[in-house]
C-alpha cells in the first residue's frame, strides 16, 4: 500500500485499528433530518469523541469549522431524494479536485446491490477507486439496504461487502445482523465498519449490537442517528467510544452513559 493511502487511513483509523466515524450525511437525501437541522450545533459537543466525520461538501463548508475539526470522510455520491422515484439511482457528486481541495482523509460512496441501479452504482465505486488511487485517497463503500428484510441478512450483506472489496474499496460500511455476522466480516478481505440504522428503543440495545459486531470482527462503527437523535448524545458517544477503543462491555458502557446522564461526569 502506498505511503499516502496508508497515512490517510491512519488519520481515520487510529493505531489500535479500531474506529468511530460520526456520520452526519443523512440530509443528502432526507433533507433536514430530526436533530440534524443545524449540523454545526449537533456535532459541537460530539466531535471530541469521534475519529472522523462522514459529511457532504455542502455541510462541511457551511457547518464545520476548518480550524476545529476531526479528519473528514467526504460523501461523494447522491443526487436522489426521499420523494423521488428511486433512492438507488445515485451518481458521483464531487470531483477529485474538490476532495483534495477540502483536504478529505477519505471518501464514501453508496452502492445498491440487488437494485435496478446495481450496475451504475458499482461502476461509480470502481471509477471512484480508480481516481482516488491516483492520489492515495481511501474509499469507504457504503452498502445501502432497501426495505426488503432479506437485505438485513448475512447472505445479502456478505455478498454486497465482498463485491465492494473486490472493486477496490479500502473500508466497507454495512449493517450488523444477529445471525452469522461473522460470515459477513470473514468474507470481506478489507475492514468492515457497522452503521447504526434507525434509532433503537434503548441505549443498551445499541451498546450490545456494537459490542457483538466488534467481537465478530468489525473494526468499528459509522453510527449517527443512535447518537445524535438520542436525548443524551454525549453519553452515547462516550459509551460507544469505550466499547470501540477501550474494549468496554455493554454493561460498562451503560454505566458510563448513566454517569453522564446523571451529570456526575
Ligand atoms: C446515510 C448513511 C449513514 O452514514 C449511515 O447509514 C450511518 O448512519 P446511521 O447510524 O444513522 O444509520 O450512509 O445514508
Amino acid at each position: 500500500m502506498d505511503w499516502g493511502l496508508k497515512n490517510r487511513l491512519a488519520q481515520v483509523i487510529p493505531s489500535d485499528g479500531r474506529c468511530f466515524f460520526l456520520p452526519i450525511d443523512h440530509g443528502y437525501f432526507q433533507g433536514p433530518t430530526t436533530r440534524l437541522e443545524r449540523p454545526g450545533e449537533t456535532i459541537a459537543p460530539l466531535l471530541p469523541y469521534a475519529d472522523a466525520l462522514f459529511v457532504t461538501r455542502g455541510v462541511l463548508r457551511a457547518c464545520v469549522d476548518p480550524q476545529n475539526s476531526v479528519p473528514i470522510i467526504l460523501r461523494v455520491s447522491g443526487c436522489t431524494s426521499m420523494v423521488g422515484n428511486d433512492l438507488a439511482n445515485e451518481a458521483l457528486t464531487t470531483s477529485i479536485e474538490e476532495v483534495i481541495r477540502l483536504n478529505a482523509s477519505a471518501v464514501g460512496i453508496s452502492v445498491f446491490v440487488g437494485s435496478d441501479h446495481e450496475h451504475e452504482t458499482l461502476l461509480n465505486l470502481a471509477e471512484l477507486v480508480n481516481e482516488c488511487s491516483d492520489y492515495g485517497i481511501p474509499v469507504m463503500a457504503v452498502t445501502a439496504v432497501g426495505r426488503e428484510l432479506e437485505q438485513r441478512e448475512a447472505r445479502y450483506l456478505a455478498l454486497a461487502c465482498r463485491i465492494c472489496a473486490e472493486l477496490g474499496a479500502s473500508v466497507v460500511k454495512t449493517y450488523w445482523c444477529e445471525k452469522d455476522f461473522d460470515k459477513v466480516v470473514n468474507g470481506c478481505p478489507v475492514p468492515v465498519v457497522m452503521a447504526g440504522g434507525p434509532k433503537c428503543e434503548t441505549e443498551r440495545e445499541v451498546f450490545e449490537f456494537v459490542h457483538d459486531g466488534l467481537q465478530r470482527g468489525a473494526i468499528g462503527i459509522n453510527l449517527g442517528r443512535n447518537v445524535w437523535q438520542h436525548d443524551y448524545p454525549v453519553g452515547m458517544m462516550r459509551g460507544l467510544r469505550a466499547i470501540v477503543h477501550d474494549h468496554a462491555t455493554p454493561e460498562q458502557a451503560v454505566d458510563i452513559f448513566e454517569e453522564i446522564k446523571s451529570g456526575k461526569n
